[in-house]
């Protein structure tokens, strides 16, 4: 331990008017409170009344406060929408608008915001996170940082580290080689931490190269701590702490949530520190950072939910909403033009901001795709509605009781074992029970349980049935013996089903097996009787669409998809979407498709749609955004933060087999090429490309002029507006290097900028490029390298629309 213990990098105490402040309360602390302070409480710090510490209170938020008790707030773009727009100015006002919200609820934290790498558009929480590039995630992070910190509070950047994927998310081993995380996993967190000035970080469920990231030194002490000089808190993911003395030693300061002295970081703790395994100084460095932490934040603004806050989430979400297609010039389209206009689809009039997991937001009220068009279109046009299809949402009643003629004997295990006696046998009804983050009995532990239920179920009709079981974590049903759904594995709520022929009146042996690792504990055994009806919805949608000018059909994903703890199961829009759009444009071939997704899906009928929007989801005035951009108000700005692939196979995480691991490991083996990197060095077509969307006028390009001094430089581009509207225009910087003594990825973006700009008028973007901008990361030398030579830069609308080239000689 000694040895471990040489290079524990300690945060200094320094004349910094805060760590006096916290050297002072620090004196006071007994080893008791010291230890205390290393686990939290549900979502807070643990208060020290004696000494006047409070409790730091945290409120999960990359896109707006959630709060813990139903506080309303400000619903704002999720992350992709904020990364769609490509500018720093909308991630600042954000932040600071949440800073001001978080003041007003008065919580210390803000849980974000969340910036893990898009890895696979199966990612279950692409839509909270930014991009499938480090440099474009880690600028708009580092605004939103410093706008959440400029009121006070304190933003928690998460999750640290290689989090890419929610399937198995509390076990998974990513391995991943130095090169490829200092390049593409880590720079994103790196500017966050020293350019941002996050003062607090949360470490990641999964392992990352063997080692859980809740202790994971190389992660929280060499990188994080020593290289990076991160002075804050590093606090768990809520539930990914797996050990004491590890974590101790592993660089974290705070498991969270806590309440109990089981915690790893509570009791356990104490004992390790009074049995000499574990030293003082260690628990000394944590309880100054978190002290630090919490010091480090003051006074600022406090207002939540003023109209103020509500124009900014529309500003952005004009900003973001992304014109992927606009045949002939289909939008914008002029009201006055405009009799009736048809607004199609089950997405049309759907509010989504209060789910999708930890980051829901309860917001006042939040403007759908139908009441924006409404409103925009008043005393112009008549608007019709009709929803046409389901979103493809399953969603299954639990088995009643009434099918259970015995109950079902249920067998709880206090182990995570089937074997020997049930700690715990009774009689359950029925089975659909959501223990949140406690057990079913005061015998069975909160996490690390099983629970098996058998009994016989008599089928009430005959028909098709669909049988399924969905659970947080693992579930198995069998019927008359046999395995018919394999639902196992870590994961949030997800379902799986079978169909099944059942018999009126006959008896049916069934056995779930269930068990619960950490986090919530959720059991649903469901089934569903195919409906077999005409589809009325699908009618009512093609007479509406028939006699209308035009068509706003809305189609996506919802939460079932695009959530925490599970992955999406494909890369369709879902349910029957894509055959109903196909269907729509065929009925009206003015049908514009609008898509609101948390992430890229397949798009096979774009051909026939002859104008494409992704809204992806918007914040609580998404649908006054969308109506801006619809009839013209504004020019779409938004630019694609990922690639879209043609199909999932296409994308390099699946084309690899590399995606969702074998044995609780996942191997990165693309390397470095992940999204655009790896379509543009492997010279494939996307569907849309990084950093593309359309705009309803044109820029040119032009005078491009590069000066360098030393291993920087800077480079300018005048960009003109030479379409007859003002628009807003992100230009895109990417560097390719001639040479290299390594494989490089064919080009990086290094620089972006957006400006708005007139009819006519033309504006100069400037770049300032470090030498980080041409650097690699030597694993040998354990640093960055830049290798003399010639670098292409490349200044374009896209990664696949370069419009002027120069050349720098370092
Ligand atoms: C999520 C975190 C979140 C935490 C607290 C976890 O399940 O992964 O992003 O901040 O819960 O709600």
């Amino acid at each position: 331990m000694s040895l471990l213990f040489l290079g524990f990098p300690k945060v200094q105490v320094d004349s910094d008017p805060v760590m006096q402040k916290v050297e002072a309360i620090f004196k006071q602390m007994t080893v008791a409170e010291k230890v205390d302070f290393c686990h939290g409480t549900g979502f807070a710090t643990r208060p020290i009344p004696r000494l006047g510490v409070p409790a730091w209170e945290m409120s999960d938020g990359p896109q707006g406060l959630r709060g813990n008790d139903g506080e309303k707030a400000t619903y704002f773009p999720t992350g992709i929408s904020l990364a769609s727009t490509w500018n720093v100015d909308c991630a600042k006002k954000q932040g600071i608008a949440m800073g001001e919200e978080a003041q007003y609820y008065r919580k210390g934290v803000i849980l974000g915001p969340a910036i893990n790498m898009i890895r696979t558009p199966l990612g279950g929480r692409s839509f909270e996170y930014m991009s499938e590039d480090p440099f474009l995630a880690g600028k708009l992070a580092v605004n939103y940082i410093q706008g959440v910190q400029s009121q006070g509070v304190s933003a928690c950047v998460k999750h640290y580290a290689a989090n890419s994927q929610e399937n198995e998310r509390g076990t998974i081993d990513a391995r991943v080689d130095e090169r490829t995380l200092r390049e593409l996993y880590l720079p994103a967190f790196e500017m966050a931490i020293k350019e941002g000035g996050a003062r607090s970080i949360m470490a990641a469920y999964n392992r990352l190269n063997g080692t859980y990231c809740a202790e994971n030194s190389h992660l929280l002490n060499d990188i994080l701590k020593k290289e990076w000089g991160f002075k804050g808190a590093a606090m768990s993911d809520w539930g990914a702490v797996h050990s004491t003395i590890g974590t101790a030693f592993g660089g974290l300061d705070l498991e969270m949530p806590g309440g109990s002295p089981r915690d790893f970081m509570a009791q356990p703790l104490l004992n390790a520190v009074t049995a000499g395994q574990v030293p003082m100084s260690v628990i000394d460095d944590k309880v100054r950072r978190t002290l630090w932490a919490i010091y480090s934040g003051g006074p600022g603004t406090a207002v939540a939910n003023n109209p103020e806050h509500w124009a900014i989430t529309r500003a952005i979400a004009r900003e973001s909403i992304v014109m992927l297609k606009n045949a002939n010039s289909t939008l914008p389209l002029d009201p006055a033009k405009l009799k009736k206009i048809a607004v199609i689809g089950p997405f049309a009039d759907l509010k989504q901001g209060g789910s999708g997991g930890s980051s829901s937001v309860y917001s006042p009220y939040e403007v759908t795709a139908l009441q924006g068009i409404k409103t925009a279109l008043e005393g112009k046009a008549e608007v019709v509605y009709a929803k046409g299809a389901e979103t493809g949402e399953q969603v299954f009643d639990a088995i009643p009781t009434s099918a259970f003629p015995d109950g079902l004997k249920g067998e709880y295990f206090a182990t995570k074992t089937f074997e020997g006696e049930p700690t715990v046998t009774r009689t359950d009804a029925n089975l659909d029970f959501d223990w949140g983050h406690g057990s079913p009995d005061p015998k069975i532990p909160n996490d690390n349980f099983n629970a098996r239920w058998t009994g016989t179920l008599v089928a009430p009709k005959t028909g098709k049935f669909i049988l399924g079981t969905s659970s947080d974590d693992g579930s198995r049903l069998y019927v008359d013996g046999k395995l018919v759904v394999d639902n196992w594995g870590d994961h949030g709520v997800q379902g799986k089903s079978v169909q099944l022929d059942l018999v009126q009146g006959k008896k049916y042996q069934v056995k779930v097996q269930f068990y619960e690792a950490a986090g919530d504990a959720v059991v649903k055994l469901y089934w569903s009787m195919p409906n077999a009806d005409s589809d009325p919805l699908l009618t009512a949608a093609d007479e509406a669409a028939k006699s209308a000018d035009a068509v706003i059909l809305c189609v996506g994903t919802t939460h079932q998809y695009d959530t925490e703890g599970s992955d999406k199961p494909d890369m369709h829009l879902m349910g029957k979407q894509d055959a109903f759009v196909q269907h729509m444009l065929r009925v009206n071939p003015k049908t514009i498709v609008v898509l609101f997704t948390g992430s890229a899906v397949e798009t096979p009928w774009s051909g026939e749609a002859p104008a494409l929007l992704e809204a992806w989801y918007p914040g609580m005035e998404g649908g006054n955004a969308l109506a801006d951009i619809l009839f013209g108000t504004v020019s779409p700005s938004g630019k694609l933060p990922l690639t879209f692939p043609n199909k999932l196979a296409d994308s390099p995480a699946h084309a690899n087999g590399n995606y969702p691991g074998k044995n609780g490991t996942l191997h990165y083996d693309e390397g470095l090429l992940i999204g655009y990197r790896y379509f543009d060095t492997k010279k494939l077509a996307p569907k849309f490309p990084f950093g593309f969307g359309l705009s309803y006028t044109t820029f040119e390009y032009s005078n491009l002029k590069v000066k360098t001094e030393g291993h920087t430089a800077t480079v300018t581009v005048d960009v003109k507006n030479t379409g007859k509207v003002a628009g807003m225009e992100s230009v895109q910087l990417y560097i390719h290097p001639h040479k290299s003594a390594v494989e490089r990825p064919e080009k990086e973006l290094k620089g972006f900028g957006k400006e708005m700009l007139d009819a006519g008028q033309t504006k100069t973007y400037t770049f300032k490029l470090d030498s980080r901008a041409f650097a690699y990361y030597d694993v040998k030398a354990k640093d960055w390298k830049v290798e003399p030579g010639n670098f292409d830069v490349l200044v374009g609308s896209s990664s696949r629309d370069i419009r002027s080239r120069g050349v720098i000689k370092l």
